[in-house]
């Protein structure tokens, strides 16, 4: 577009550069759209993320809050700058996998590389100081400053070797694109020609409305306007068929803030400037309900469900009440935890085009298969129609599980035949995805005198919002888990999803067990107290052992968390230790608190599909369809395929998720990509391996290695030589093919929850240490031991990224994360921890193997989060003599509960 303003005139990487564009532009919008620099990544518009960071006359600067004229005549760096330092900085944070989704990552170098240019060798304070101002969602920052601090000489570290073997500290095989800059994320590609999308939605929690004249006003304004009328096929969608109920487009009622009414589409240049405040809709306010027990009297918000109750889940085993009331201690007491925003640093994004009369959308997720089904079922289109290709994920974290976008721009690109494009602004995509649910929880636990726990009940509502997305998921999950890793024989636990005009909840990292953990594992120091035992003693006493039957009359192999508490015995005598020397306001406190965490589907079928192909140029081809979200699968999953077949990492490529090239991976949720998928890649490994050696005549011992496209597999003295160019074609381009499901053995539960819900747990447990000030109520957490129970660490520097990163959450989820609709939908008014606000950290791996598990490994991506919580609370209490009872535990409810 031409402006009557001359060309801004940019020194962009060295580079002198004349843009036609409006002067008033953000420099970040025009660095990507105009100049196509992709890797300066776009977070929030608002200068709170820093993920757009550039260097501006050598100075780190949000893009995003300078407009494209006062950037004129200035030096611009950016990440695609070829600048010695800046690749130091970028092979640091490969090798030390500072970078997990990546999208923060740009940002994070640009200005680590100022500080670099300024200070040789920074200290581990300084580069805190420097990275202050740009949030990461994933890392919890530690190997970030274990990178800069690399880079620039102050630590050395060699690069970790290039092998397939389990267990080496494998840098991430898709790393390099995250952090030069060229990871594609959901709105880093546009077809040509697109149009440009935008979502009107709702600005009430409750409402009716109906719409004016819709094609005047898209004439007028040369766009076009799509409603709920324009969908032919099923309007509602839901990650559990049988619960779908949300509609793509509301249709004359909706029950959310932010809940989307109507698509605008145009071209970019109209889009850009397009005013929606005249869009002719009239709304019709109506009363809302946002909290679970005056929902279970208030107007029904779906005629279906009475008392507005979604689902409850129940779990019961001995006679709990009998066992309490014949306990030597009991102890009882409620917690009630907030909505928590998933606040990954991607908005969703994606676009949208067809081939042929199949729909193509790529954009951001954690389930492409899910989001072809629901996307069909919307548009009303055959699934094999419909082709997702997911976009590099920014972060997910169970957010992204549920469709946002798909089925929008879908409906545009196939009404219109023309591709299409979204970016969803930070503000919608607070206000219109999941959060972790509100609960509202009692307990009563009781222990007999020698200290072993002898019942416990637990009642909990969870705030699903007014759509059901994971809501009987959280209900089935929280009784199975709400026990903790602790051996209870007399149980009884309740939990509803109770609909809200709240924001939907979903899946955020741990489905509903994060917020029980927190109400059983702080009333457990209390038992603890009232029996007279350290709080660490009791748990290892009463910690799960093999052959132990759980609550749902499971018994269970390979369980480690009694190991874990071992492993944490020294950290808790130095930390009590530490916190004797409390004095003045500022008072120290230590907890410890554990958790145990089911991985895969509940009682439900959860299988992966594994494709692996040799071709004709003695390449092997992984088809690997589990999305990677920065948890490191496509790392790891490659690892277990490569061990099992006996070759490198470096013979293999790897096809990622797309429903048109990979086989369904299932869902990258509930921890069970390693184990789940990384099982069906260990089959597909094998598989391939039998073949191969069956092929040569040589036995299962015999070594194979791809060279220049010949396969060699030797057996002692034995060589065989297979050339893939002198073999016929099995399938597709492969003359060898693999393909293996892996479906995990659990079994329903009855009406009392027993059975096998899952066939893998995963155990582990948290020490942290805290200073509270007194007189101010605030909480600073001063350190954290981590002791986890990975079956088999496949890789453990991802690993040891991701108890980090779930530290991180937790950490946020205690002490500062608190969504309000309608008051804390961008990164300025909603807090999550900074690089400032982390501790120092101490990971202790444990390695118990689990017999049904890839080479024994377990499940980790939930569980790093879902004990850090109660452990904090469990130190402010240490600390304070107050168990906090409300989530977070901000200054004032800490300094209230002081008082109370
Ligand atoms: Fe930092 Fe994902 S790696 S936000």
């Amino acid at each position: 577009m031409s402006f009557d303003a001359p060309a801004s005139h940019l020194s962009v990487n060295g580079q002198e550069i004349a843009v036609d564009a409006d002067p008033r532009r953000r420099l970040s919008d025009v660095l990507r759209e105009e100049l196509g620099l992709k890797g300066t990544k776009v977070g929030c518009d608002a200068g709170d993320c820093g993920a757009c960071t550039v260097l501006i006359d050598g100075r780190a600067t949000c893009a995003c809050m300078m407009p494209l004229g006062q950037a004129t005549g200035r030096a611009i760096e950016t990440i695609e700058h070829k600048d010695a330092l800046l690749t130091k900085l970028q092979d640091a944070f490969h090798r030390h996998g500072a970078a997990q989704c990546g999208i923060c990552t740009p940002g994070m170098l640009m200005t680590a590389l100022e500080l670099m240019r300024a200070t040789q060798t920074p200290t581990r304070a300084e580069v805190s100081d420097a990275l202050g101002g740009v949030l990461c969602r994933c890392t919890g920052y530690t190997k970030i400053i274990d990178a800069v601090c690399d880079a620039t000489g102050a630590t050395t570290t060699s690069p970790p070797p290039l092998v397939s073997n389990v267990g080496a500290p494998v840098a991430r095989l898709d790393g390099r694109q995250k952090v030069d800059g060229s990871d594609v994320f959901g709105a880093d590609f546009a077809p040509q020609d697109a149009l440009w999308v935008r979502v009107l939605r709702s600005p009430h929690f409750a409402a009716r409305f109906t719409f004016g004249d819709l094609a005047v006003w898209a004439k007028t304004h040369n766009v076009q306007v799509f409603t709920a009328n324009d969908i032919s096929g099923r309007n509602a969608f839901g990650v559990i068929p049988a619960f779908a109920d949300q509609p793509a487009l509301a249709e004359n009622r909706t029950r959310m803030r932010g809940e989307a009414v109507a698509l605008i589409a145009g071209a970019p240049e109209v889009m850009r400037t397009l005013a929606i405040v005249d869009f002719p809709i009239d709304w019709q306010a109506e009363d809302e309900v946002l909290d679970p027990q005056p929902a279970k009297t208030a107007p029904l918000l779906h005629d279906n469900r009475s008392g507005n109750e979604l689902i409850t889940g129940h779990v019961a085993c001995g006679d709990a009440s009998a066992a309490l009331n014949g306990s030597a201690q009991v102890v009882e007491g409620q917690a009630r935890t907030s909505y928590v925003e998933h606040a990954y640093i991607e908005p969703e994004a994606g676009s949208a085009w067809m081939d042929g009369d199949t729909l193509v959308i790529q954009a951001c997720t954690q389930a492409p298969v899910m989001d072809q089904e629901d996307t069909a079922i919307v548009l009303g289109l055959p699934k094999e129609r419909v082709r997702i290709i997911p976009a590099s994920a920014g972060g997910g974290f169970g957010s992204k599980l549920d469709v946002s976008i798909q089925p929008l721009i879908g409906l545009v690109t196939l009404k219109t035949g023309r591709p299409s494009r979204i970016v969803y602004t930070r503000t919608e995509s607070m206000q219109s995805t999941t959060k972790r649910h509100p609960g509202e929880m009692r307990a009563r636990i009781g222990a007999d005198a020698t200290g072993r726990i002898t019942a416990m009940e637990f009642d909990g509502d969870f705030n699903t919002g007014p759509y059901s997305s994971w809501g009987p998921t959280v209900a089935n999950r929280v009784p199975v888990h709400a026990s903790g890793p602790y051996k209870t024989p007399n149980y009884h636990a309740i939990a509803r999803a109770i609909h809200t005009n709240g924001p939907v909840s979903g899946a955020f990292r741990g489905f509903g067990v994060p917020q029980a953990a927190i109400l059983q594992e702080t009333l457990y120091d209390e038992l603890a107290d009232k029996l007279g035992m350290d709080r660490l003693r009791f748990r290892r006493l009463n910690a799960l052992q093999d052959g132990d039957k759980t609550p749902c009359g499971q018994e269970l192999h390979g369980v480690g968390i009694a190991e874990c508490f071992d492993a944490l015995v020294p950290a808790w005598a130095e930390s009590l230790a530490w916190a004797e020397s409390s004095d003045g306001d500022i008072k120290r406190g230590v907890g410890v608190a554990s958790c145990w965490y089911g991985c895969g589907n509940t009682a439900l079928p959860n299988p992966s599909t594994v494709r692996a192909g040799i071709s004709r140029e003695g390449r092997i081809i992984l088809h690997q369809g589990a999305t990677d979200i920065g948890q490191g699968s496509n790392t790891v999953i490659t690892q277990i395929f490569a061990d099992a077949l006996g070759v490198g990492l470096d013979a293999i490529d790897l096809v990622g998720p797309d429903t048109a090239m990979t086989p369904d991976c299932g869902k990258t949720s509930a921890s069970r990509q390693t184990y789940v998928t990384g099982k069906a890649a260990l089959a597909a490994g094998a598989a391939m391996r039998m073949q191969l050696l069956r092929h040569a005549n040589l036995s299962a011992t015999a070594k194979i290695s791809v060279a220049n496209g010949i396969i060699e597999i030797t057996d002692g003295e034995a060589l065989r030589q297979i050339d893939p160019l002198s073999l016929p074609l099995v399938a597709d381009d492969y003359v060898f093919e693999a393909i293996e499901t892996y479906d995990p053995p659990t079994t329903p539960l009855d009406e009392n929850g027993q059975g096998i819900p899952y066939a893998v747990y995963g155990y582990g447990a948290q020490i942290a240490r805290v200073e509270v000030d007194m007189k101010l109520g605030t909480t600073k957490v001063r350190h954290i031991t981590a002791a986890h129970d990975l079956g088999r660490v496949i890789n453990p520097m991802l690993a040891e990224g991701q108890i980090h990163g779930g530290i991180a959450q937790g950490l946020g989820m205690a002490l500062m994360e608190e969504y309000i609709p309608g008051k804390t939908e961008d990164l300025h008014n909603y807090l999550i921890p900074t690089i400032g606000d982390m501790p120092d950290m101490d990971v202790i791996f444990i390695e118990k193997p689990d017999p049904e598990g890839p080479y024994g490994a377990k499940g980790l991506g939930e569980h790093a989060l879902i004990p850090t919580a109660p452990a904090i609370l469990n130190a402010i209490r240490h600390a304070t003599g107050k168990r906090i009872t409300q989530l977070p535990a901000l200054p004032h409810r800490v300094l209230e509960a002081i008082r109370a």
